[in-house]
C-alpha cells in the first residue's frame, strides 16, 4: 500500500468496522496507522552508498500499554520498494539476554541496514524483558517476565497486519530476525502463529485483533528448548569435565545427573536424518559431527586454515593452501568470517575428500578452551550450587522480581528448599515458552521457511538446541537452511549476503 493512502476514508471505516470484541471501538482507532509526524532518514552504508528511507517511530503497538517505554514500534520505508506493494518486511527483535529492548533504528552495520538497501520496509519492536519494570502505587513491577516479552513481538506483528492497507510492504511476508534470546524468539515467533494458547493475554494487553503469523523466521544461535537445554549441555560437554572443564566434585555430580537425563529426551523426540534413519541417543554424535563436518569443509573450499593443532579434524590428505590468507574478518563489511575472495578460493578436484571425520571430544575441548563453558545447570541455575539466577531464572520470575527455576530438576537440587514444586501457571509459562512444542507435521501455526545458524564455535547452548530444532521442522516439512558456520562464536546478522540471497530466494516464490 503507498503511502498517499494514509488517511483514504473507505479503508479507515473498513478497519473499524472490522475490530472485534473484546477491543472497544476506541482501542481500534488506537490502533490504526496515522503517525503524526515522519522523518526522512540516509543511512551510510559500509560500503559508502546511502540509503534513503522515510521512518515512522515511537508508535504504540498495543491498546492498554503497560509499558510506555517500551510497547512500541519504529517502521522504516526505503525510497525504493524491491516488490512495490508485495515488498515483505524485514522484522528485527533486539532482545538479547531475555531482556528489555526499546524500539530501535536500523544500523549500517547488521541487517536492517542490509534489509533498507535491499529494498525491504523495517520494522524494529520494542519488548518488555525481565529487567524492564513499572512504578505502581510505590511499588516496582517487573513487567517483563515470560511470556510478555514474546507477546509484545506478537502484539507488533498484529498491528503490521491489522494496519497493511496503510503501510508499505505486506504484512504476509513479514520475515523475523533476532539473535541468541532473540533467536529464540524468533523461533517461538515462527512456531506459535496464532496459536490459542496466546489469545487470553493478547486480548488483555489489547493487541489487534487478527493473525500473529509470520513468513519466515531468522534464527541465529537460538537460546531455546530451555527446559531441556541443561541435560543437552552436560551431555555434549561432560566429556571435559575432567579437561579443560575444571569442575569441583559436586559440580561433577550435577552434571552426570543431568547427562543421565538426555538420552529419553533424544529418544523421544523420534527425528530422522536425511535417510530417513531414525536418531536415537545412540548415533545421534554421528548426526551432530555430520553438520561439523560439512562445517568444517566448506570453510576450507573457501580457503580458510584450519590448523592441525586443535587436533579435530582428520585429512585425508593435508591440502595444500599455498600462502592463501586466513579469513580477515572483514569479507561482509561486519566482523563475518570471509573465506578469503572468491577468486582466491583454491582449486580442489575431489573437495569431499579432505574432511572425513572429526574426533569429536577433541573438537569439544577445544570450543571449551576457546570460550570457558557454563556451569551446570548451565540454565536453571537459580539456588542449584549458587544462588546467582541466569537471564533465564530472571525471565520466568515473578511480577516482584524474584527468579524462578523452570526444571523439575533444578528444583529438586535446590541448596535449602528443594520441594518446591512448579505450579500450574508456570508450568504452561515453560510450556508456551518453547517452540519444539508447537512443530508438527504441516502445523498452520508454523512459518513456512527457516533460516537458522549457531556458530561451530558457540557454546553458549548445546548443538543439541539448534539441530533439534531444525531437524524437528525439517521433519515436520518446512523448508529449513541450517549450517553451523565455521570458527563461528555466539553472534548474529553475519555473512549477509547468504542471509538475503536466501531471503530473495524464498519471496520471488
Ligand atoms: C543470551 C546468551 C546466553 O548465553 C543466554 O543463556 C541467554 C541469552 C543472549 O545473548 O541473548
Amino acid at each position: 500500500m503507498s503511502i498517499n493512502k494514509f488517511f483514504f476514508p473507505t479503508i479507515l471505516s473498513a478497519l473499524i468496522v472490522g475490530c472485534a470484541m473484546p477491543l472497544q471501538a476506541n482501542d481500534c482507532d488506537k490502533l490504526l496507522f496515522a503517525p503524526a509526524v515522519s522523518k526522512q532518514v540516509v543511512l551510510t552504508m559500509p560500503s559508502r552508498e546511502n540509503v534513503a528511507y522515510t521512518a515512522y517511530e515511537n508508535i504504540f503497538y498495543v491498546a492498554n500499554i503497560e509499558n510506555s517505554t517500551y510497547q512500541t514500534l519504529n517502521i522504516y520505508v526505503p525510497e525504493t520498494l524491491n516488490r512495490g506493494d508485495s515488498t515483505p518486511i524485514f522484522l528485527r527483535t533486539y532482545i538479547g539476554g531475555y531482556m528489555a529492548t526499546t524500539a530501535k533504528s536500523p544500523s549500517a552495520s547488521d541487517a536492517t541496514g542490509r534489509a533498507l538497501k535491499d529494498g525491504y520496509v523495517v520494522c524494529i519492536p520494542g519488548s518488555r524483558g525481565a529487567n524492564s519494570t513499572v512504578s505502581r502505587n510505590g511499588k516496582t513491577i517487573y513487567t517483563g517476565t515470560a511470556p510478555n516479552g514474546l507477546l509484545d513481538i506478537k502484539a507488533a506483528i498484529r498491528y503490521l497486519r491489522y494496519n497493511d492497507a496503510l503501510i508499505p510492504g505486506t504484512a504476509e511476508r513479514i520475515i523475523i530476525d533476532g539473535t541468541s534470546a532473540g533467536g529464540a524468539m524468533s523461533a517461538l515467533v515462527g512456531t506459535t502463529g496464532d496459536r490459542p494458547e496466546f489469545d487470553e493475554y493478547l486480548s488483555k494487553m489489547g493487541a489487534a485483533p487478527t493473525s500473529d503469523k509470520v513468513f519466515a523466521s531468522v534464527c541465529y544461535c537460538p537460546i531455546t528448548d530451555l527446559n531441556h537445554a541443561d541435560m543437552e549441555y552436560e551431555w555434549l560437554y561432560g566429556c571435559t569435565n575432567n579437561g579443560v572443564r575444571h569442575l569441583d566434585a559436586e559440580q561433577i555430580i550435577i552434571s552426570n545427573e543431568l547427562a543421565a537425563e538426555c538420552p529419553a529426551y533424544i529418544n523421544s523426540l523420534k527425528l530422522t536424518d536425511e535417510s530417513d534413519n531414525l536418531i536415537t541417543s545412540d548415533n545421534y554424535k554421528e548426526y551432530l559431527k555430520t553438520f561439523l563436518i560439512a562445517s568444517a569443509h566448506k570453510a576450507l573450499e573457501e580457503g580458510c586454515e584450519i590448523p592441525d593443532t586443535i587436533g579435530i579434524i582428520r585429512f585425508a590428505e593435508k591440502p595444500d593452501f599455498g600462502g592463501f590468507p586466513a579469513r580477515d574478518g572483514n569479507g561482509d563489511g561486519r566482523g563475518a568470517p570471509s573465506f578469503g575472495p572468491a577468486g582466491m578460493r583454491p582449486a580442489f578436484n575431489n573437495k569431499t575428500d579432505y574432511v572425513t571425520d572429526i574426533d569429536l571430544d577433541k573438537y569439544l575441548s577445544y570450543v571449551a578452551s576457546v570460550t570457558p563453558l557454563k556451569t551446570p545447570p548451565a540454565f536453571d541455575q537459580y539456588g542449584v550450587l549458587i544462588d546467582i539466577p541466569t537471564p533465564e531464572n530472571k525471565v520466568f520470575g515473578n511480577a516482584e522480581g524474584t527468579p524462578s527455576n523452570f526444571t523439575e530438576f533444578s528444583l529438586r537440587h535446590r541448596l535449602h528448599d528443594n520441594r518446591a514444586t512448579l505450579g500450574k501457571d508456570l508450568m504452561n509459562r515453560i510450556f508456551i515458552m518453547n517452540p519444539m512444542n508447537f512443530i508438527s507435521e504441516n502445523a498452520t501455526s508454523v512459518a513456512p521457511h527457516w533460516f537458522i545458524r549457531h556458530g561451530a564455535k558457540d557454546r553458549d547452548t548445546s548443538f543439541l538446541v539448534p539441530i533439534n530444532l531444525a531437524t524437528r521442522l525439517k521433519n515436520s516439512g518446512f523448508d529449513v537452511n541450517f549450517f553451523l558456520p565455521w570458527n563461528r562464536p555466539h553472534s548474529g546478522d553475519y555473512n549477509l549476503d547468504d542471509l538475503f540471497g536466501w531471503i530473495d530466494s524464498i519471496t520471488k516464490k
